[in-house]
C-alpha cells in the first residue's frame, strides 16, 4: 500500500490527485500545497515544492516512500538527485534529464544529435550579441526567440520585424528573464497546427499515454494574450495511425534512444509539445513533466490503476504494462478570474453546485477552502470543467453546463474550445 506525497497545486494536480485515491493501493495521499480540490479527497499541507529538506523531514515522519512531482521548478532543482540514495522514490527525471525542459539551448542540442525533427535553431550568449545580431538580420520573419531557462512560461517572443527582433534578442541577452535568458535561442518559426503527447517512461520503456491539445490563448479564434490554457481536449482527432506511427518512431524512440546513450537517469512523464507541418511531426519542446490543463483531459481517459503503472517504472515491468484508455471524448474548459491573464482579484467567493451528470467532473486550480468550509478563488486559472463523452461535441455541452452553473463574480472562459477541430 502506497502513502504517498503529491507536489503542485494546480488541475493538473487535482487530476493526478483523483487518479491516485482511486487506485486500490493508495493508503494516503498528501498533496503540498494542493486547492480546495485536492482537500476534499487527501490532505493538504503547505510545504514548499523546493523545499527538499521539508519534504525529507515529512516523508519521513509519515513514512511516505513515494513523491509524485507535477510541477518543472522542483525536477529542474534536482529533487530527484535529492533523494536519489533514500528509499523515498521520486517520480521524475534527474536533474541533469530535466535540463530537456530547463534548457533549451540542451534540447536543441540533444534533438540534433540524435535526428529528432525540431526548428532550426542557435544559441548566443552576451559576448556573442554581434554575431546573434547578424544571425538576425539575415533571418525569414518571423524570428522566435526563446530564453534558455525557465521564464514561467513568458520566455518565448515570436516577433514579425527585424529591427524589434534584435532589439528583444539585446535586451533578452542583457536581463529580460533574468538568468533564464542570458542564453538566447534564435529559432526558425514553424507554422502548423499544435499537439501534446505524452509517455511515462522508466529511462527504456514507456508506456503512451492519451494525446491531447490545449488552447493557449485568452480569447476565442486563438486570439490575444498566451495564458497557463484556457482548454483542452482529447484524444487529438487528426492524431490517427500514421501520424501515430510517425511520433513513435521519428520522436519517442529517439529521444528514449539519445536518454540511454547520454547516460540520464530518467523516471517519469515526458511531454512532448508537437506541431504538425505538411504532415510532418516536428518537436516544438519538451517538459519533463505533465501538462496542464492536458492532464485534466488526459487522465479521466486513463482506466489503467494509474499506481500499477507508477511501480512498473520502478520494476522494469513497463514493457508489460498493456495500458487501457478509454475510447471516449475528455474536453476542459477552464474558467479564469476577470482580467486574467493580467491583474485579477483572488479570494473571491465561489459557488459549486452539485453537478447531475456523472461525465462532469471539476478539477480545481487557484481555489482555497475556509476554516468555515467556504471556498474562495485563489489564482487566476479557478477551475477546469472537465467533461467526457461519446464525441467532442457532447463532452463540450457538459462542460459548458458545469461552466454555466459554477459561479463567481467576473467568471470568463472561451466558449470556442475544440473550435479547430470540428
Ligand atoms: P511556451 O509553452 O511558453 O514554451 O510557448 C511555446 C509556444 O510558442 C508554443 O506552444 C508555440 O505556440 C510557440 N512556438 C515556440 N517555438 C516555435 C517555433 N519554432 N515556431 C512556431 N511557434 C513556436
Ligand atoms: N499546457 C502547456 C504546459 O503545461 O506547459
Amino acid at each position: 500500500m502506497h502513502r504517498i506525497l503529491l507536489l503542485g497545486g494546480g488541475g493538473r494536480e487535482h487530476a493526478l490527485a483523483s487518479a491516485i485515491v482511486n487506485s486500490p493501493s493508495c493508503d494516503q495521499l498528501f498533496v503540498a500545497p494542493g486547492n480546495a480540490g485536492t482537500a476534499a479527497i487527501a490532505r493538504n499541507v503547505s510545504i514548499s515544492n523546493t523545499d527538499f529538506p521539508a519534504i525529507d523531514q515529512f516523508c519521513k515522519d509519515q513514512s511516505i516512500r513515494q513523491i509524485i512531482v507535477g510541477p518543472e521548478l522542483p525536477l529542474v532543482e534536482g529533487i530527484y538527485d535529492y533523494f536519489k540514495e533514500s528509499d523515498i522514490r521520486v517520480l521524475g527525471p534527474s536533474k541533469k534529464a530535466s535540463q530537456l525542459e530547463g534548457s533549451k539551448d540542451f534540447a536543441n542540442a540533444f534533438m540534433a544529435k540524435y535526428n529528432i525533427p525540431t526548428a532550426a535553431s542557435r544559441s548566443f550568449t552576451a559576448d556573442q550579441e554581434s554575431e546573434g545580431l547578424a544571425y538576425i538580420k539575415e533571418h525569414s520573419l518571423p524570428i522566435v526567440l526563446k530564453a534558455d531557462g525557465l521564464a514561467a512560461g513568458k520566455g518565448v517572443l515570436i516577433i514579425d520585424d527585424h529591427i524589434a527582433a534584435s532589439t528583444a534578442f539585446s535586451e533578452m541577452l542583457h536581463g529580460k528573464f533574468g538568468k533564464a535568458s542570458e542564453t538566447v535561442v534564435i529559432e526558425k518559426f514553424l507554422s502548423g497546427i499544435e499537439f501534446s503527447v505524452f509517455i511515462l517512461t522508466d529511462g527504456k520503456d514507456y508506456v503512451l499515454l492519451p494525446e491531447a491539445k490545449d488552447y493557449k490563448r485568452i480569447g476565442e479564434g486563438d486570439t490575444g494574450l498566451n495564458t497557463g490554457g484556457m482548454g483542452s481536449i482529447s484524444p487529438v482527432p487528426f492524431f490517427d495511425d500514421v501520424l501515430r506511427q510517425k511520433v513513435l518512431d521519428q520522436i519517442i524512440e529517439p529521444t528514449l534512444t539519445g536518454i540511454q546513450q547520454e547516460g540520464l537517469d530518467y523516471k517519469g512523464f515526458i511531454f512532448f509539445g508537437l506541431i504538425l507541418v505538411d504532415n510532418e511531426p516536428y518537436v516544438i519542446e519538451y517538459n519533463c513533466r505533465m501538462g496542464d490543463p492536458e492532464t485534466e483531459s488526459v487522465f479521466p481517459r486513463i482506466e489503467s490503476d494509474f499506481l500499477s503503472l507508477v511501480d512498473s517504472v520502478y520494476n522494469g515491468t513497463l514493457d508489460q504494462q498493456n495500458i487501457r484508455i478509454s475510447q471516449d471524448y475528455c474536453t476542459t474548459v477552464f474558467l479564469v478570474s476577470g482580467g486574467y491573464p493580467e491583474a485579477y482579484k483572488k479570494g473571491l467567493p465561489m459557488q459549486i453546485p452539485s453537478l447531475t451528470s456523472q461525465n462532469q467532473f471539476v478539477f480545481h486550480a487557484g481555489t482555497r477552502s475556509t476554516d468555515s468550509g467556504e471556498i474562495l478563488t485563489n489564482g487566476g486559472r479557478v477551475i477546469a470543467c472537465t467533461s467526457r463523452g461519446q464525441s467532442m461535441e457532447d463532452a463540450l455541452a457538459l462542460c459548458y453546463d458545469s461552466a454555466a452553473k459554477i459561479d463567481f463574480t467576473g467568471k470568463f472562459y472561451r466558449r470556442d474550445i475544440g473550435f479547430d477541430l470540428k
